[in-house]
């Protein structure tokens, strides 16, 4: 089910609201790994784009959508057996702009009359184009002669282009590195210009979307603003809609943006679960109730949770205990909404793209995550989802647009279960006071040396495993507790983070010395995969 089926099933958002106002681009998704990065690459752009599945692209939809360009993403699949995924014919009728990214330009190769070979020269990692042709691919960006730094990521490789194209650019590894065919305006590309590892690769995104396709760059977060209230006030109508806060961005900004759309119309529920971090609590409330003088009705309900968590060390348990609990007392308040019709959440655009699979087996559960899940079913509620079609570094500068301050916006995601799933075995309120203190000397290091804003996600794990130290002349038998940083662009993948071994020393130093409770301190350098980035 496509992400707009989706919503339509649930009656939630209107069809194609921003999408609608503005000119869009179309990705093609075979399933690669990265196809996020290039709808986020033209966002950042300003360019309105969608990732659809390539088997839901056909000609209805793209009479729909009406795309004044489309991209044509990387696979996992091979290029020429009988079974290789390909795009509609009708992409390559409709007269726009397209490019078409490793697999994507294998494809358009094997589907418009050239060939494609497995090739025993396979090109991971970092490689290097020589451009030898001028193309308005390359304007501005990179001069004929010129040798770029690109990544590759391929097994298979053209052999024979289709006729009308040629060689724009050419590496060791693949004579076909880039091709064009100028009079249709179809592209090929063996490299990612998606990621980071190819520095001119935004630019060459840019060349395509604005120049070859004339895109504007009209999709903008003020804009977005607008149109977004707009379309939350002709969906909710006079209807009241009741929003859970967690502390966290999404939500927050969701809030933010609902309430001024329909003011008084919202009223935000914020059950504190007493896992939260030091002050985070105290902070919702009084950035909602005080700040921007949101109805809010607040839950302190630590000692429920506490409850409920004694003597359950399984982490799925804990996930589920929690969900469950939270769930409940958000119903018994919501209930208290009279003519409640609405429940907002701050789903974004990640959660709701199809994923493409090659394997068709079922996927494996990690984690369970515990959001308000089952909630709008169980409650008769409509959903309000203002974020859906947004990155999150898109919901950051929304919330800035809102006014939201800036330690809120730009806060490391924090999970549902909170400081439960950092406590490995049974949880107590002892021990989350220990690990909120550990906790917040850690992030003070962190904002103290600037490296906040450079980190994706920091917190602290307390373990359940007990050391002997010595502190003065006495013995100590402590807990240990365990440092974690990581980078990720969308928590899918993660990879740790390299603080300086001066850095990692100052901060045990401190957290021993200020945190009664802990002896001992490690540091996680665990990627992921193989490891999660929260311990449970
Ligand atoms: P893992 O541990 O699965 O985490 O590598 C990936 C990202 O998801 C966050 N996380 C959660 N977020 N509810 C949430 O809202 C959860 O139950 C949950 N579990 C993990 C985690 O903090 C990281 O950002």
């Amino acid at each position: 089910m496509t992400a707009r089926q989706d919503s339509a099933k649930r009656g939630a958002m209107p069809q194609l609201t921003h999408a609608a106002i503005h000119e869009r681009a179309l990705i093609v998704d075979f399933g690669s790994q990265v196809t996020q990065l290039i709808a986020r690459r033209l966002r950042e752009i300003g360019v309105y784009c969608e990732i659809h599945p390539y088997n839901r692209v056909d000609a209805a939809f793209l009479a729909e959508y009406a795309p004044k360009a489309v991209i044509l993403s990387g696979s996992p699949a091979s290029a020429n057996t009988e079974t290789s995924p390909r795009a509609a014919n009708e992409i390559f009728e409709l007269g726009v702009p397209i490019l078409g990214i490793c697999y994507g330009e294998q494809t358009i190769c094997a589907q418009l009359g050239g060939d494609v070979e497995q090739s025993d020269h396979k090109e991971f990692g970092r490689a290097h184009v020589e451009v030898v042709k001028q193309s308005p691919l390359f304007d501005g960006v990179w001069e004929v002669g010129e040798t770029r730094q690109v990544w590759m990521s391929h097994g298979d490789r053209v052999n024979a282009i289709p006729e009308g194209f040629e060689i724009i650019a050419k590496s060791d590894g693949a004579p076909f590195a880039a091709i064009a065919d100028e009079e249709r305006k179809i592209y090929g590309v063996q490299f990612h210009p998606e990621v980071v590892h190819t520095p001119d690769g935004a630019n060459l995104l840019k060349c395509f979307t604005w120049n070859i396709a004339g895109l504007t760059g009209d999709w903008t977060m003020a804009a977005f603003r607008e149109e977004a209230i707009e379309s939350i006030r002709a969906q909710v109508g006079d209807a009241k809609v009741i929003c859970g806060l967690s502390g966290g961005v999404d939500s927050s900004v969701a809030a933010v943006l609902i309430h001024e759309a329909i003011g008084e119309q919202l009223t935000c529920v914020f059950v504190d679960t007493g896992l939260m971090r030091a002050g985070e609590g105290e902070d919702v409330v009084r950035l909602f109730r005080d700040s921007y003088n949101i109805p809010l009705i607040h839950v302190e309900a630590e000692d429920l949770f506490l409850d409920k968590l004694a003597g359950v060390d399984d982490p799925e348990k804990k996930r589920k205990i929690i969900g469950a609990t939270f769930i409940d007392i958000f119903e018994e308040e919501a209930n208290k909404i009279e003519g409640a019709a609405f429940l907002a959440q701050g789903t974004l655009y990640p959660d709701v793209i199809e994923s493409v699979s090659f394997d068709g087996g079922p996927s494996v559960t990690i984690k369970s995550h515990h959001n308000v899940g089952g909630l709008p079913e169980r409650m008769n509620l409509k959903l309000v989802e203002p974020l859906r079609e947004l990155f999150k570094d898109e919901v950051r500068v929304l919330g800035r647009e809102l006014g939201l301050p800036e330690h809120f916006v730009g806060r490391h995601p924090f999970p549902g279960p909170g400081l439960a799933i950092r406590i490995p075995g049974e949880v107590t309120k002892e021990k989350a006071d220990i690990l909120r203190k550990a906790d917040t000397v850690y992030l003070d290091e962190i904002r103290k040396a600037g490296l906040y804003d450079d980190i994706w996600q920091a917190f602290a794990v307390l373990l359940p495993v007990r050391t002997v130290g010595v502190m003065g002349d006495e013995r100590t038998y402590d807990h240990v507790l365990a440092l974690r940083a990581v980078n990720s662009t969308d928590g899918m993948t993660a990879d740790y983070y390299p603080f300086s071994h001066d850095f990692l020393g100052a901060c045990a130093t401190r957290i021993i010395n200020e945190v009664r409770g802990v002896n001992r301190v490690v540091y996680d350098v665990t990627s992921k995969p193989p490891g999660t980035i929260e311990w449970e």
